[in-house]
Formats: C-alpha cells, sequence, structure tokens
C-alpha cells in the first residue's frame, strides 16, 4: 500500500510516500517520495525551538513539501476540475486557525488530482501543540478532499519503527524486545512484549539526553542543535588521543532502577565552564568527556534492563542514535548478548522525520483489526504517551 505521511511535532516539517507490504513485523518498505525541511538554522538565535515560529514555518513550507513528495513519487497530475464548493468549504473548516495553509493548499488542491494513496498517517504528539496541529489540520483537510483513511501516529512509536527501515541490513523485529529512545524531549527504556504493547521501564527525572547536548553546546557558545557538533568535536579529541583534563560525573549509573538523570551533568559541565573563554582543543577534550559520561550511562542502564528482561531485540530510535560514538558502543554492547539482535535506524532515520510516521502507520493498519477512518476524530496530544 501507498501512504502519504506528515511530521510537524518539533522543527522538522516532512511529507513523505511511502510504499509498504509484507508482515509487519518485517515489512518490505521503499520511500517514494521524501521532502523534508529543518528549521534548525530559524531558531539557533531562540537557543532552542521557538514554539510559534515552528508553527508558522510549518503551515508556510507544508503545501510546497507536499507537493515535492508527490512529484518525487510520481503520484502528481494536473487536473482540469477545481474543487467544488462543499468539498472547499470542509478543507477551509479543517484549517480554519492554520493561516497561510489554508489558501495554499487549497491553491494546490485545485491543480492537481487525487493521487493514488491508500492511507495518510500523521504525527499526533507527543511534541509542541500548535506546531501538531498544522500537520493534523492539513492531514485532515486531505483526507476530506481526497476522501483516504487517516490514522494518528505516535512520534515516539515512529521512532521505535524507524529501524524496519534499513535498506543496508536484515531488521526482522523480534520479540520481546526492548527499546532506547534517546531525543530532544525524551530519554526512555521500553519493554516491548508483543507488537505495539509498550511498558516503560525507566526514564529520564529531568533533562532529556538531547537537550543535555543542546543545553551543553550553548553554554560553550557553540549553534544548536548541540548534538552533531558536540559529535564531532568530540571525535576529533579522540583521535587526537590527548589526556583529559575534564571529569564529569555518571549521574545515577548505579541506581537499581532504570530512570536517568541528565541535569546535574549539565550543571557540572556549567561549573567547570565558569566564565572561561574555551579554546577549541578545550572544547574538543570536554566535549568527549561529555559524550563518554552520556554514553557510560546509557550503556550501563540498557545493560542492566537486558540482564533482567531476556529479549531478543534491542531497538535504538531517537535523534542522539545519529551520533557514531553512541552507535558503536551499543554495538559493543550487544556482543555480550549473543541471544540480541541490534536494530538501528539509518542515521537519517534517527533524527526527526516522515518516513518513519508512514512505517507506523503501515504497522499499526496491518496489525489492528480496526481499518483507519475515513474522517479522523482526534486532536494533537503534546504530552502523548506510548501505551499497550
Ligand atoms: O528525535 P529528534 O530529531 O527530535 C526530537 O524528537 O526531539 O532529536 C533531536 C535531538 C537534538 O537534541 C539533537 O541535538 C540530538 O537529537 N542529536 C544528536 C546528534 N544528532 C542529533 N545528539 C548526539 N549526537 C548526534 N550526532
Ligand atoms: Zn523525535
Amino acid at each position: 500500500m501507498k501512504i502519504l505521511s506528515i511530521e510537524t511535532s518539533c522543527d522538522e516539517t516532512a511529507v513523505s510516500v511511502i510504499q509498504a507490504s509484507g508482515n509487519p513485523e518485517n515489512p518490505k518498505i521503499k520511500i517514494l517520495g521524501n521532502a523534508l525541511f529543518s528549521q534548525a538554522k530559524l531558531h539557533e538565535k531562540f537557543g532552542g525551538v521557538y514554539p510559534n515560529l515552528a508553527k508558522r514555518e510549518h503551515a508556510k513550507n507544508l503545501p510546497s513539501l507536499l507537493e515535492r513528495a508527490l512529484s518525487e513519487a510520481k503520484l502528481i497530475s494536473q487536473t482540469k476540475s477545481p474543487l467544488n464548493q462543499t468539498k472547499k468549504e470542509e478543507i477551509e473548516k479543517e484549517l480554519i486557525r492554520e493561516g497561510d495553509l489554508s489558501s495554499n493548499l487549497i491553491d494546490l488542491l485545485n491543480k492537481v488530482k487525487k493521487p493514488k494513496i491508500d492511507l495518510i498517517a500523521v504525527t499526533q504528539g507527543p511534541g509542541l501543540e500548535p506546531a501538531l496541529w498544522v500537520g493534523i489540520s492539513m492531514a485532515k483537510a486531505l483526507a476530506s478532499a481526497w476522501n483516504v483513511p487517516i490514522i494518528p501516529i505516535n512520534h515516539m512509536e515512529g521512532h521505535i519503527l524507524s529501524v524496519l527501515f534499513n535498506p543496508r541490513k536484515e531488521s526482522k523485529l523480534a520479540f520481546p524486545a526492548l527499546a532506547l529512545l534517546v531525543s530532544g524531549g525524551h530519554t526512555e527504556l521500553i519493554l516491548i512484549k508483543k507488537p505495539l504493547s509498550y511498558k516503560l521501564l525507566g526514564k529520564t527525572r529531568d533533562d532529556a539526553v538531547g537537550e543535555a547536548y543542546d543545553k551543553v553546546a550553548r553554554m560553550m557558545n557553540l549553534p544548536y542543535p548541540g548534538g552533531p557538533i558536540i559529535a564531532s568535536l568530540a571525535e576529533n579529541s579522540r583521535k587526537s588521543n590527548q589526556k583529559n583534563p575534564w571529569s564529569f560525573p555518571r549521574p545515577m549509573l548505579h541506581t537499581k532502577d532504570f530512570d536517568f538523570s541528565f541535569s546535574g551533568l549539565k550543571t557540572s559541565v556549567l561549573y567547570a565552564i565558569k566564565d572561561q573563554k574555551l579554546s577549541k582543543k578545550q572544547k574538543e577534550l570536554l566535549s568527549q568527556e561529555f559524550e563518554d559520561a552520556v554514553t557510560e550511562v546509557l550503556i550501563h542502564k540498557t545493560e542492566k534492563a537486558l540482564e533482567k528482561n531476556p529479549v531478543h531485540s534491542l531497538i535504538l530510535g531517537g535523534g542522539v542514535i545519529a551520533n557514531n560514538h553512541i552507535r558503536n558502543s551499543f554495538e559493543k554492547l550487544v556482543q555480550k548478548f549473543p541471544e540480541v539482535k541490534l536494530l538501528l535506524p539509518t542515521k537519517e532515520l534517527s533524527t526527526d522525520n516522515s518516513v518513519m510516521i508512514g512505517v507506523a502507520g503501515y504497522v499499526r493498519t496491518k496489525s489492528t483489526k480496526k481499518p483507519p477512518k475515513k474522517k479522523g476524530v482526534f486532536s494533537a496530544q503534546g504530552n502523548l504517551h506510548l501505551s499497550s
């Protein structure tokens, strides 16, 4: 089946079309069209994501990203029959709160034929509610204009199921599975005994790992998002093999639960820097020590969770999983557990994207008996949790 998917939970605006078939635990997935715009540069001056700016940018860019994704998928053709008045009013009702999006989307719908898609999947939450609403409103408007079923998707389930698309590796999910999700807003260990059934084992009590990367980058006057920059500074430092003068704590390393805490680590970095102006070399060494501290905690807690919960798959997901050092450290960890297969998303699909939302749409549709509805009655949920 062909799925159109939309992601607008944070500062990435993304629309894609995938073709999916086969068993939901090991589907065959082909990306037919994928259009993504990262707003990171625009949010840089705020040192993080500014919700109203994110919303405005999503509304401005969605119609052209939709057009690009459909055209890459060769699903766009011009029509001579514009929307009739009733459809136009229905769509305007869905888009009433979305400003710019309304007229741009109606212009597009007036000029293109209904594409051959079977399902629309859209991120419902968690995320920034005003930002989520833009994607949801567009998804509902399209479902209504084209009479296509629509399915709301949990963004975190998208990160988990992003591992199902990995063209270079076999990526079959075997249950029970353990998932470690590390992104800008989440740090969670989740036990998945059977498909789509999630039990939270532990989570961060304060900052998420990605958030800590972003804040530490800001302390060193490095731009947002901090993850990729700190990662590359740390990599330089590892190559130079120099003795590291910095030393940071490994918070909650030996607690018996599966919770995390990263705000103390962040504060230690702040106190260590004080008002010093750091040289490039100092930034490299600090980045390495910070990344080593984070990695050690993630590895240790996951190892304990694997010892306590025998599983067949270890799934890693979320923006921080784009990090080479963290990926390599987990490759080493699973060598201690021969019965566990490590499933990683590609680096492109580790950070926010709409392909993973389409994949989750497919898995949900195939795994549950209730078919998705033609008209979605659901709202954005900024604090949406994964449930069984
Ligand atoms: O999953 P994601 O794209 O968005 C959320 O759902 O939050 O994750 C974004 C986070 C940011 O905090 C960013 O700094 C971090 O992922 N990140 C990284 C790397 N690439 C992105 N952290 C460490 N190393 C990276 N290479
Ligand atoms: Zn995310």
